[in-house]
């Protein structure tokens, strides 16, 4: 048996996804920015995309640049949000994020640094829940942005949107927020969170790899930092994914109409997952007061993640350490770190993060297997 546990790396693209798709990488190729009927097809579809996408997370259509993802996204809307900033007020040269983003958040904000402003990297507690105080110490009129994630990639955890914008914008500071992780799988309305910017991308709802978007609030700017054409209204220029973009839209519109049917069979799975887990002896990583409902972070004392992890995978089984980007590193996760764990403790977390086609079947599949697993991870360290 095959189970895919690691829904937070990628998910599969619903099969009326791919069928969607598939017209605009054959018959309805044209170029969107061309006048002719091929084009204008081709146009016409990312504007239905538009649409879509907006619905899911409750903004005009016009406030949403598409991307090739959430990495590009993070990018566009931290690097040239912050750029933007201090464009129209000189003296906001800081950057406020938290210590437990998600590495394309944390390497933009390092390519602010070179570009003179200075970051502060808010702390969290030992479940990875945000230090306000350090929060409110830190807003101020030299602050060009604040970005903080909707949910965090590893713990699932959830971070306070609504009330960090309101401080936020009390400074009279802007807000960035990634939300690759939180949409589509519990309702998002950015417009009525207050968020100024956001990150979305199409692969971990159910659609393709290689699209996203970032909502920019009306009267909200991003500075460009790719030049060409005049796409995605000069923000984004470049010819656009057609069929990924199409499949973003599709993907955006199934969960509008069933995400939260699945959304509570998911939860019960991770439930079912992490009640097993813990009668072995796992520790939960992460806050489970405020956590997305598709993901556990768990460690076993003296079992190394990456072992615990491959060895799943002989079994069939797919999981994870952490981020798609940082796992098969050596270095124990950044997150973890960040909760105040040790090096040795950090490099023990497992994550797995649940999708809507997993069954109870699977679940219990895999917690039958799990004890010999840890038995074999533990006497090959011993
Ligand atoms: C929180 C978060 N932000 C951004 C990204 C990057 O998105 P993409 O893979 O579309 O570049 C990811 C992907 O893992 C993520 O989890």
């Amino acid at each position: 048996m095959r189970v895919y546990l690691d829904h937070n790396a990628s998910t599969r693209p619903h099969p009326s996804v791919v069928r969607a798709m598939a017209r605009f990488l054959d018959e309805d190729f044209g170029n969107p920015s061309s006048i002719h009927a091929a084009g204008r097809a081709a146009r016409d579809a990312i504007e239905r995309a538009r649409d879509q996408v907006a619905r899911l997370v409750g903004v005009g259509r016009d406030e949403l640049v598409f991307t090739s993802g959430g990495t590009e996204g993070n990018n566009l809307a931290i690097r040239g949000g912050a750029e933007a900033a201090r464009a129209a007020d000189p003296r906001r040269t800081r950057v406020l994020t938290t210590s437990i983003e998600h590495p394309s958040v944390l390497a933009a904000a390092l390519a602010l640094e070179l570009r003179g402003f200075a970051v502060t990297r808010l702390p969290v507690d030992a479940s990875g829940r945000l230090d306000e105080d350090a929060l409110e110490r830190a807003l101020g009129s030299d602050v060009a942005l604040l970005t903080v994630q909707a949910a965090n990639h590893e713990l699932g955890n959830l971070l306070p949107i609504a009330r960090l914008v309101e401080r936020a914008h009390a400074a009279g500071v802007w807000v960035h927020t990634d939300a690759v992780q939180a949409a589509g799988k519990l309702p998002l309305e950015l417009r009525a969170l207050g968020v100024d910017l956001a990150t979305l991308s199409a692969h971990k709802l159910y659609g393709p790899k290689g699209a996203g978007a970032v909502y920019l609030r009306a009267g909200c700017d991003v500075s460009p930092h790719t030049v060409g054409g005049h796409q995605e209204r000069e923000r984004r220029p470049g010819t656009e994914n057609v069929a990924a973009l199409v499949g973003f839209g599709v993907a955006a519109e199934r969960a509008v109409e069933e995400g939260g049917a699945w959304a509570a069979h998911v939860e019960a799975l991770r439930d079912r997952l992490e009640a097993g887990a813990l009668a072995l002896g796992a520790r939960v990583n992460g806050d489970p007061g405020a956590r997305v409902g598709n993901t556990t972070n768990l460690s076993w004392d003296g079992a190394d993640g990456e072992l615990v992890v491959e060895s799943l995978d002989l079994e069939g089984i797919a999981a994870s350490t952490g981020a798609a980007c940082t796992s098969g590193s050596l270095e124990p996760s950044p997150v973890l770190l960040a909760l105040g764990q040790s090096p040795a403790q950090a490099r023990t977390a497992v994550r797995f993060s649940l999708g809507r086609e997993n069954s109870a079947q699977e679940i219990d599949h895999v917690l039958a297997r799990l004890p010999e697993i840890l038995r074999r991870v533990r006497s090959a360290m011993a």
